[in-house]
């Protein structure tokens, strides 16, 4: 796919009604592409419509139900797919959570990333489509405050590369790529971590920052999912990202 091939294109972008979901919208409408949006917030997919008008369509659904890739994936026939929903992780030591709420990323990120990426190969996407999946850096060094946030991760990027692999033996031309981001105070989900790990280090939230380097922006990952999407280039299966850039993932 050229940059030239993302204009008139239909991306559909989950989790699109606040944080990096909701920059990747507003990345690829900017880039040409007519914006699908999936959140379960309603008003806050109205306000971006607000925003990027006619190009971006909001759909107020659960992106982890059992139904809803294949409605929207008939209903669309997406050229570009990006699974970003996900679940706040409640920030707490392993022996403070319980089971629901060590496995929620596991019943919400990992259970979307499932059906969409499963429904992606059955019908097929078209050949040339891209599905990008959100991972995190959690994924290759662990989030010991987030319960099983980092290895719900890790899944994600698992069964990325298992759908690749299908693609490849399907000669199905769909291209699966996982990006996995560093964590940033920069939304609502990061905030809250960097919170908590700042907290158990006993030092301010200022200091944890100072000290963790350049923040990666909401803005960084819409420019970066966009490239992702539009240049070929970026061959390899997985990608971290952080304020440097898209670095291939170890
Ligand atoms: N921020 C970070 O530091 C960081 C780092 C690495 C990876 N990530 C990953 O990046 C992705 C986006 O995170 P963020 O930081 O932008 O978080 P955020 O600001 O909390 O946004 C999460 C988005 O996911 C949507 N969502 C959650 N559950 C959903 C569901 N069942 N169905 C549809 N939409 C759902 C939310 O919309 P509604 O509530 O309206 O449904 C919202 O739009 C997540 O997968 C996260 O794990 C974040």
């Amino acid at each position: 796919m050229s940059t030239t091939s993302i204009a008139g294109a239909t991306a559909l972008v989950t989790g699109a009604s606040r944080g990096f979901g909701r920059s990747i919208a507003t990345a690829l409408s900017q880039a040409g592409a007519q914006v699908v949006g999936v959140a379960r917030d309603k008003d806050q997919l109205g306000q971006l419509r607000e925003e990027l008008g006619g190009s971006f369509i909001p759909v107020a659904a659960d992106a982890a139900a059992p139904e809803t890739a294949g409605l929207l994936i008939d209903a669309y026939r997406p050229a570009i797919l990006v699974l970003n929903a996900g679940a706040a992780p409640l920030s707490r030591p392993l022996h403070q959570h319980t089971w629901q709420t060590f496995s929620r990323n596991w019943e919400v990120d990992v259970q979307h990333a499932f059906r969409w990426v499963r429904e992606s190969l059955l019908s097929p996407l078209d050949p040339g489509s891209c599905v990008i999946t959100v991972s995190s850096g959690a994924a290759l060094r662990g989030s010991p405050l987030s319960g099983g946030y980092a290895g719900a991760k890790a899944a994600i990027r698992f069964l990325t590369a298992y759908a690749a692999d299908e693609s490849d033996r399907a000669a199905l031309g769909i291209r699966f790529r996982c990006v996995l981001p560093q964590l940033t105070p920069a939304t609502g989900l990061g905030s809250a971590a960097v919170a908590a790990y700042a907290a158990r280090q006993g030092v301010t939230v200022a200091d944890y920052l100072s000290a963790a380097g350049p923040a990666l922006t909401t803005g960084q990952v819409g420019a970066a999912v966009t490239s992702l999407v539009i240049d070929a280039g970026y061959d390899k299966g997985a990608y971290l990202l952080t304020a440097a850039g898209l670095t291939p993932a170890p």
